[in-house]
């Protein structure tokens, strides 16, 4: 959480530069997703803790993020950016084709000590609205299982701050939530395989 949220952007920022171009080559639904495949991987699987998977993310979770991106209500070190260079149709077809792809689970690193605590916390909390671990595709609260630690962490410190509006049903949940077993959730999200 400690971390330097200039320096990614500046790091994330070149990776963008090289792949902008590829933006004019083409408006098929494959070759928009090629663009965002430098940071969310190959069909929305992501290769790096900084940017969430979008394979299996529902259609209205999709566009609403890239809708709130472009009009930056939702904080953003990159997206905001990247979103403003979209169609609203455009972007409509790149939602369809990342909720065609399988969610993606790969458990990536995390605490297994800490991730077993969680599962209490997750089953009392946030089970209710990020059903199935947080992998159920559809879920209009997006994927959570296993996401990239880092990319939770971010996620859940912009909230906490106040930087990104979270929902008052879920505001509830956390606000009853110590540190400790907040981080112990986020363990348990990303140890999903
Ligand atoms: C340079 C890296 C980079 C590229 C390229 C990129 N993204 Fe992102 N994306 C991010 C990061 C980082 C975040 C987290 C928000 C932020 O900090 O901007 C994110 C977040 C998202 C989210 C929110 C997902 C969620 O679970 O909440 C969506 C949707 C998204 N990106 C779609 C796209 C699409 C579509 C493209 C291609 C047109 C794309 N991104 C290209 C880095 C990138
Ligand atoms: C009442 C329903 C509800 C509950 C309970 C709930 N959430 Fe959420 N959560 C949501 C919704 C809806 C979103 C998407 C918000 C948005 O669109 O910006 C979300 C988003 C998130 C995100 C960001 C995901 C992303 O891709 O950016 C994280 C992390 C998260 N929730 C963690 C939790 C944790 C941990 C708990 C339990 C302590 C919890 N939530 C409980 C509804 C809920």
């Amino acid at each position: 959480m400690g971390c330097n949220k200039k320096a990614l952007g500046a790091l994330i920022g070149s990776v963008f530069m090289a792949g902008a171009t590829q933006v004019l080559a083409g408006s098929s639904a494959s070759m928009m997703a090629n663009t965002c495949a430098g940071c969310h991987g190959t069909n929305g699987q992501s290769a790096g803790p900084a940017s969430p998977n979008l394979a299996g993310v529902s259609e209205s979770y999709f566009n609403d993020s890239m809708k709130a991106f472009k009009e930056g209500t939702r904080p953003a070190t990159i997206m905001d950016r990247i979103a403003k260079g979209y169609s609203d149709e455009q972007i409509e077809t790149m939602a369809t084709f990342f909720a065609g792809q399988p969610v993606h689970k790969a458990m990536v690193p995390h605490d297994a000590a800490k991730a077993k605590a969680g599962a209490e916390t997750y089953d009392k909390s946030c089970a209710k609205c990020h059903d199935e671990g947080g992998s159920l595709p559809g879920d209009d609260a997006g994927i959570l299982a296993g996401q990239w630690l880092p990319w939770l962490e971010y996620s859940m410190a912009d909230f906490k701050a106040g930087n990104r509006e979270m929902p008052k049903k879920m505001a509830k949940q956390v606000e009853k939530l110590s540190d400790a077993e907040i981080e112990a959730v986020l363990h348990y999200f990303a140890s999903q395989k």
